[in-house]
């Protein structure tokens, strides 16, 4: 840093790191030339409106089910706003108290009601999540299993299965997006989710593992559903982007994928323990686990209200740190309960260095003392 800048870091945009994807670059630019010159019109013009086969090949391989039921899209995003699409208008959804706040806002534009259950370090509220399937009858239930977004939580076995078993009995349509589930860093791997043929439901996206700009997902459906869903996909956009879904499945094939990911787990991993040991240096409880993986960690600060969050994220922005209120990311049944709790946060880590997560966080603590 120059003698005249002032340090700074911006902890709202969950953004892979510049120098992962410098890092990538060459194994793109090959990849995609590959792919051109190897599938040519059949990927320049119309067709595979479900996603090109050859990587829903790949991906039903790696998850044992038929690529008849995938359909891979351009992005996570597009594919749960598919789905939500393909729900009954005003449908109940079911979703963790927190959860990744595009889900809130798109399924709202369908006009479906979303109903937020408690999170524990386990996973969600079990006797909350019943309860709530009794009296709402939802059409669907949306969690992230894997180092949650914004909690860092990742769910037990135990939990996920159960929230599996309430989902098939009263014949809820069970989402479980994993795009964060090989993304771990603390050196253990997270199980594989068994597919069965009523579900649950699976979706992902690659980027995070590869790309945004890329902009690749998928969703995996019970067969039952495959026509119903596939009316909607072709409704909405015909084909996704093929060159794209080429060069994604050259790149899994070729064993590119999985060293990319190793790389990434190397890498993000000393900043993820940067930020909780400052988060357990200045923040000790105000997030409720260690973070394992994934892009975002929570914190809550108590000693700021609602009245005065304003004037504290225009502190923080003048000292250098950007943050902002995550109420968009709140299930509306859950906001007066944690807006009672203090202002809620969701920061990100992969894009920074240790050393300025660090100082980032620290400026945080010195900051709210200004408040408190
Ligand atoms: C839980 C979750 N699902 C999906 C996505 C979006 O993925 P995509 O960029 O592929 O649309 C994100 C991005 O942050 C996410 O956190």
């Amino acid at each position: 840093m120059g003698k005249n800048e002032t340090r700074a870091i911006n902890f709202l945009r969950g953004v892979p790191s510049e120098e992962a994807l410098s890092h990538l670059i060459p194994m793109v630019a090959e990849g995609y030339e590959k792919v051109i010159r190897q599938y040519g019109t059949q990927v320049l013009q119309y067709g595979h409106f479900t996603g090109f086969k050859p990587l829903r090949e790949l991906i039903a391989n790696l998850h044992h089910v038929d690529p008849e039921r995938i359909v891979a899209g351009n992005g996570g995003l597009e594919v749960i706003s598919l789905f939500f699409k393909s729900l009954p208008l005003q449908s109940n959804v079911i979703v963790e108290e927190v959860t990744y706040d595009r889900v809130l806002l798109d399924a709202k534009r369908y006009g479906h009601n979303m109903i937020g259950v408690k999170l524990t370090p386990e996973g969600v509220d079990l006797d909350q999540f019943r309860d709530v399937v009794k009296k709402t009858e939802p059409a669907a239930f949306y969690g992230i299993p894997f180092h949650q977004n914004p909690t860092g939580i990742n769910y037990t076995d135990e939990n996920r299965k159960a929230v599996e078993s309430i989902c098939q009995e009263h014949n809820i349509l069970c989402v479980w997006d994993v795009c964060y589930q090989d993304l771990r860093y603390d050196g253990k791997a997270n199980g594989a989710i068994d597919v069965s043929e009523w579900g649950p439901i699976l979706t992902s996206s690659f980027t995070k593992t590869i790309s945004p700009g890329t902009k690749c997902g998928y969703i995996i459906v019970p067969k039952d559903y495959v026509e119903h869903l596939i009316g909607i996909v072709a409704n909405t956009r015909i084909n996704p982007n093929l060159p794209t879904q080429a060069f994604i499945a050259d790149f899994i094939q070729s064993g590119w994928y999985d060293d990319y990911l190793g790389y990434l787990r190397e890498l993000y991993r000393p900043r993820m323990d940067a930020l909780n040991t400052a988060f357990n240096t200045h923040f000790p409880g105000a997030s409720p686990v260690e973070i394992s993986g994934g892009f975002f960690a929570p914190l809550t600060l108590g000693d700021i209200s609602v009245d005065n969050e304003s004037a504290f994220v225009k502190s923080a922005k003048d000292a250098g740190v950007g943050i902002a209120p995550a109420w968009n990311a709140v299930a509306p049944n859950f906001k007066e309960e944690l807006q009672g709790k203090g202002l809620f946060i969701r920061l990100t880590f992969p894009a920074f260095q240790p050393n300025d997560i660090e100082w980032g966080i620290s400026k945080l603590k010195e900051t709210i003392e200004l408040f408190s």
